[in-house]
């Protein structure tokens, strides 16, 4: 996640009702032998599992079950994220990047960052990497390019069904995507597909995604300390600053560069069908902020 010449020093911060079995994770990766695990420590105390940490990765929360809508998990999940950022605030490293990956993580992200007042906002982002990650999966299947060819993918919103998963800049292997694939793919395949491959999951496992959220949780860690790939760019919710009329404060997914948010570039796209999928997404977010107004 930090290099492969970066020691880790990992600290599991776990609910005591499972504090024995986070005993056979400790196990299990020590026996993983991985290069650069220096140290693990298990607690069940937040402001001992944060303490001076430089990368927080919220990764608990109540699960999504079959059936279940993100929002049902909203308040139960907030407590969770309001306790962490308070500690986050008390005990972490002043350097801290924070991401949640629990659901419904851009408003847990929102929480946590309230909860932190000391810290800097754009600390705090949330996982929009594994819809990104998806994206790529689908154009790159149906394009039948290598993945390396599939680039510039962007996640606008919320890590939700509301989520817009945007072609209009993606390119394989430097031709536009738009102009290798039909229209209706994108609209009546593509874009369902992204949106709705978190529940499909669930529908088949009876459990929510495991394996590719966490390598896209590495990814999202990966790209934000050490840099976008070169010739692209990833997607990240973050703390919107107003671009794109998003309101400032809300943690939306953008296209990310290294650190830096690229500025709308008038002309690209369908100017008609984008900013209304941007809207509906935004319009859940600040649903789900009115739902949590307490917390924040
Ligand atoms: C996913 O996108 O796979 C998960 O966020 C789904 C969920 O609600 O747990």
């Amino acid at each position: 996640m930090l290099g492969v010449d970066q020691p880790v020093n990992l600290n599991l911060l776990e609910i005591p009702a499972a504090s024995a079995a986070v005993q056979g994770v400790v196990m299990e990766l020590n026996d993983c032998a991985f290069a650069t695990l220096n140290r693990i420590t298990a607690t069940s105390d937040a402001n001992e599992g944060f303490k001076d940490c430089n990368f927080a990765m919220l990764v608990g929360a109540r699960p999504r079950g079959p059936g279940m809508e993100r929002k049902d998990l909203l308040l139960e999940n907030a407590k969770i994220f309001s306790a962490q950022g308070k500690a986050l605030d008390a005990v972490a490293s002043r350097d801290v990047r924070v991401l949640v990956v629990g659901n419904p993580a851009n408003t847990n992200s929102l929480i946590a960052q309230h909860n932190a007042p000391s810290l800097p906002r754009n600390r705090f982002t949330a996982m929009t990497r594994l819809d990104h990650n998806r994206g790529l999966a689908q154009l790159k299947e149906k394009s039948g390019a290598a993945l390396e060819q599939v680039k510039k993918v962007i996640i606008w919103g919320n890590h939700s069904a509301t989520q817009y998963p945007d072609l209009h800049h993606a390119t394989v292997g430097g031709k536009p995507a738009l102009s290798l694939v039909d229209s209706s793919w994108f609209k009546d395949s593509f874009i369902p597909t992204v949106q709705q491959r978190g529940a499909a999951i669930i529908k088949a496992r009876g459990t929510s995604s495991a394996a590719s959220a966490a390598a896209a949780a590495l990814d999202h860690v990966h790209d934000w300390m050490l840099g976008t790939p070169p010739g692209d760019w990833v997607s990240m919710g973050v703390s919107s600053d107003g671009s794109y009329g998003i309101p400032e404060g809300v943690i939306y997914s953008y296209r990310y560069l290294q650190e830096r948010r690229l500025q709308h570039r008038a002309g690209i796209g369908d100017q008609r069908f984008q900013p209304r999928k941007m809207q509906a997404t935004q319009r859940e977010l600040l649903e789900e902020r009115d739902g949590v107004k307490d917390l924040i």
